[in-house]
């Protein structure tokens, strides 16, 4: 399966969920994740991501494994809702596109 990982977060540019043939991307706040039982692994939102977010689980560094289950986890929290159209990113994601941390930032 594909993982949403730590660039995205107060980002949230939603290029991504256009191309997706299984409409498995779920939003909170600030973050988008991928519903891991929903994903067929076609890679296609991969290339459209600006902050390169999206990863394979298979390929995914070890410092960002932590995302595979947090992707799980909030693709299955209720108040997450499923997103196909895009939207404007976030107001300040030019300046959190620069930053590698942001985990703490997350808002669930
Ligand atoms: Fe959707 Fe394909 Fe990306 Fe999986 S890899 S989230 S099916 S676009
Ligand atoms: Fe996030 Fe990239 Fe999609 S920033 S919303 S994974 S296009």
């Amino acid at each position: 399966t594909f993982v949403v990982t730590e660039p995205c977060i107060q980002c949230k540019y939603t290029d991504c969920v256009v191309v997706c043939p299984m409409d498995c991307f779920f939003e909170g706040p600030n973050f988008l994740v991928i519903h891991p039982d929903e994903c067929i692994d076609c890679s296609m939102c991969v290339a459209e991501c600006p902050v390169g977010a999206i990863v394979g689980d298979r390929e995914i560094a070890p410092q960002q494994a932590h995302f595979i289950e947090i992707n799980r986890q909030l693709a299955n929290n209720p108040d997450w809702q499923r997103i196909t159209a895009r939207k404007p990113p976030l107001p300040d994601h030019e300046h959190w596109a620069r930053e590698t941390v942001k985990l703490a930032q997350l808002e669930r």
